[in-house]
């Protein structure tokens, strides 16, 4: 495809393009923030374990229909905040989430709120690729049927032509999704999550554990995906943020004066094409440059 072209293939190659990142124009739709329709709005969110905050007063607006990247040095917050998106960081012990997060305009941690409910419109693909140890079909069966949703077989064919799988695995869907490969498994991670019919799917780097054609596979995806739903990804990959994305938000870890605390603030947050050719802040120009990170 046109677009594996365009993609860094070697070590030097990639280490070049740190420097110059090619942001491709085609992913720049909804760059007009003013028009689009907010999907979460992230207000001075604030998430601590026991009582140490692991990220400090977040703020900012994620868009509908949009790719939003989540960038910044490891330890910088970016898996806590994008599970405080569809309350996973309920399921952590010692856990805090303070602020607000809205939702569609509602507060998604307001007390009339099912949790479970929340996790089946917003759903979540991790690094390393978990299908359940069940058939392919079960796997992407696994959500509508726990639902008691109806019209399984033709969902799980939606969900899994969704994910562009299904041409791959039409012929096979009894087999075990453990004999698949690393790519195939992370895209039935996300037909399992296309399946009830979500809203949003977040992407705590998805394609870490991926070799390049099956990240660029995965990157396809997204770009399709973003038509039908809003995706929000965290990536370690810079490139990656620079290609899919729309909208890149950037952290960075801070120290208080003692050194002894740490945790992480939002830098800048702006259209990708912005954080990559030309941020407001100089510590964002460092990490995309390459300089630091
Ligand atoms: N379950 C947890 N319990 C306690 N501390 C955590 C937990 N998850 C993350 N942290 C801490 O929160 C900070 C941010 O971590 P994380 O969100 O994983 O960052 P990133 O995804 O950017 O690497 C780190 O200091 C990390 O040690
Ligand atoms: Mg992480």
């Amino acid at each position: 495809m046109a677009r594996h072209e365009n993609r860094p293939e070697t070590a030097r190659e990639a280490a070049a393009g740190r420097a110059s990142i090619a942001v491709r124009p085609e992913f720049r739709q909804g760059a007009n923030a003013g028009a689009k329709e907010k999907m979460f709005e992230i207000e001075n969110v604030t998430v601590s374990y026991d009582g140490q905050p692991a990220v400090k007063d977040i703020s900012l607006d994620i868009f509908k229909n949009e790719v939003t990247a989540l960038i910044g040095p490891s330890g910088c917050g970016k898996s806590t905040l994008i599970r405080c998106l569809n309350r996973m960081n309920d399921l952590i012990l010692g856990a805090e989430v303070s602020g607000r997060l809205l939702y569609h305009g509602q507060d998604l941690y307001g007390p009339k709120v099912d949790p479970v409910q929340v996790r089946k419109m917003i759903g979540m693909v991790f690094q390393k690729p978990n299908p359940f140890p069940k058939s392919i079909f079960d796997n992407a069966a696994f959500g509508p049927r726990v639902l008691r949703m109806k019209d399984i077989e033709e969902r799980v064919e939606k969900a899994l032509r969704c994910a562009v799988l299904w041409d791959e695995v039409k012929d096979r869907l009894d087999q075990n999704a453990y004999e698949m490969s690393g790519g195939q498994q992370q895209r039935l991670c996300i037909a399992r999550a296309l399946a009830v019919d979500p809203d949003v799917i977040l992407m705590d780097e998805p394609c870490s554990a991926l070799d390049p054609i099956a990240t660029g596979k995965i990157e396809d995806l997204m770009v399709t995906l973003k038509e039908e739903f809003s995706i929000v990804i965290v990536t370690h990959n810079m490139q990656q943020a620079a290609r899919v994305s729309d909208r890149t938000a950037f952290l960075m870890v801070e120290l208080d004066a003692t050194e002894r605390s740490r945790w992480g603030r939002l830098v800048e947050y702006d259209e990708t094409e912005k954080i990559f050719t030309n941020p407001a802040d100089s510590r964002t120009e460092d990490y995309v440059s390459g300089k630091v990170g």
